[in-house]
């Protein structure tokens, strides 16, 4: 089910005409779907049907509090990789009880915020961070508690960018490694083992890297139970992927179902932390074409979106989906869909043929995960104005930024004659 739909010509968001609302607040604009994102989150949610276990949802995809607050209300729990991540949480009314702490570079600071906040797990990448985590509970006086992010050596056959499950990564500890790794913390003061997690890259559209990896961490698990090491839970990160073109991911349930049938009997809780498969396409970004510039080489399509708005083209060479969304009746022809910004790499779309003139307004598809969240001032362009559809109303959630927004912070040096 889709909540961006045509009817006749014209793009609709939920039940609101989508050049309605680009001609009301302004372009570049973003704008979510709420019954999108409910959606999306139920899926999973359902799909574990009384298999304990819990969402996490990846924060980093699309952090603006609606969203999150929208998710906390469904029961959702939080997968963060900083404590702006966390304050972001706790601003939306989420649960830090819920809350597991990803990242390879977690500050001592962020750790006892995190610790206050009572967290449900600390996601532990590397010897040196079990070491310092232990210190840090031990001068606040409370108890980490732990997993391990393994590195299970799987090709996700995805974006290198985005492929994070390879020996050559720098994400997790080596699965050959974990085991020892295990017994230092189960030595450690103040730490308390809880789980194991991977993550295996991002964008996956088959189940099988995810089994694979899952695999390799029950052996893991076996051999920790054998001495004595027994956990509590098995987090299986996010990654599952979306259809930006033609791509057909495994839905969450499939997925879901085929992983509790490897996990059964077994005694672990299932967490996992989806992001992209719950926001991604429950957004779109609206731009206006403002200038039509054909060359002898190409068309180019000028707009007023850019790489600081969604850099994901640029970065990874994506291809999300770009239509009119008004439909009309003149002739498509190929064009380069580019932003103002000063760099070749600056296009939303290559060679795309669309009926357009100047004025017209796009949607670029696939744009609720990795795109706000990805944004910059870059050549000093405020952000967009984010907002959430729910049926027939529109809500500003986040207001598009002004000049005293952009230089919020920064001041002249004195004089000095
Ligand atoms: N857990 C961890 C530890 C992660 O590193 C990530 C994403 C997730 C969960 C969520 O993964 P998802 O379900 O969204 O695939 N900017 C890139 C994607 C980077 C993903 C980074 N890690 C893009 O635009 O494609």
């Amino acid at each position: 089910m889709t909540y961006f739909d045509w009817q006749q010509d014209s793009l609709l968001a939920e039940n609101l005409s989508v050049q309605s609302l680009a001609e009301n607040y302004g372009t570049p604009l973003y704008v979510y779907s709420k019954a999108a994102i409910t959606d999306a989150f139920l899926s999973y949610q359902n799909a574990l049907k009384d298999y304990p276990g819990l969402v996490c949802y990846a924060v980093k995809a699309n952090s603006n509090l609606a969203v999150l607050g929208l998710l906390a209300r469904l029961g959702s729990g939080f997968d963060i990789v900083s404590a702006g991540e966390l304050d972001r949480v706790i601003a939306a009314g989420g649960d830090p009880k819920k809350v597991v702490f990803s990242g390879v570079g977690k500050t001592q600071a962020e750790m006892k915020k995190a610790l206050e906040a009572g967290v449900l797990c600390f996601n532990v990448e590397s010897k040196a961070e079990l070491h310092r985590l232990s210190e840090v509970a031990l001068s606040c006086n409370k108890v980490a508690k732990i997993s391990l992010r393994v590195n299970p050596d799987v090709d996700a056959k995805t974006h290198p960018y985005i492929s994070t499950g390879l020996k050559e990564n720098k994400f997790g500890i080596a699965i050959d490694d974990a085991l020892d790794t295990y017994r230092v913390a189960a030595a450690l003061e103040n730490i308390e083992i809880t789980g194991v997690d991977c993550h295996i890259g991002s964008q996956l559209t088959e189940v099988t890297p995810f089994l694979d990896a899952i695999d390799r961490l029950l052996v893991l698990i076996d051999q920790l139970k054998a001495e004595g090491i027994v956990l509590k839970h098995l987090d299986i990160g996010g990654g599952l992927g979306v259809t930006y073109q033609e791509e057909t991911p495994p839905n969450a349930g499939d997925y879901l179902a085929q992983v509790i049938e490897k996990i059964k009997g077994r005694n672990l809780e299932l967490v996992m932390e989806p992001g992209r498969s719950i926001v991604a396409n429950a957004g779109i970004l609206v731009t206006q074409v403002e200038y039509l510039k054909p060359t002898a080489d190409k068309n180019f399509a000028i707009v007023d979106a850019a790489m600081n708005d969604n850099i994901r083209p640029a970065l990874y060479q994506a291809w999300q989906a770009i239509e009119p969304v008004t439909k009309g009746s003149s002739e498509a022809q190929a064009w380069e869909i580019v932003g103002p910004v000063c760099e070749t790499g600056d296009f939303l779309g290559r060679d795309r043929k669309l009926a357009i003139e100047a004025g017209d307004y796009l949607a670029m598809f696939g744009a609720g995960a990795y795109c706000f969240t990805m944004s910059s001032n870059y050549n000093s362009r405020p952000r967009a104005c984010e907002i959430m559809v729910d049926k027939d109303s529109a809500f500003v959630v986040r207001e598009r930024e002004s000049f005293s927004d952009l230089i919020k912070g920064e001041s002249l040096l004195p004089i000095s004659e």
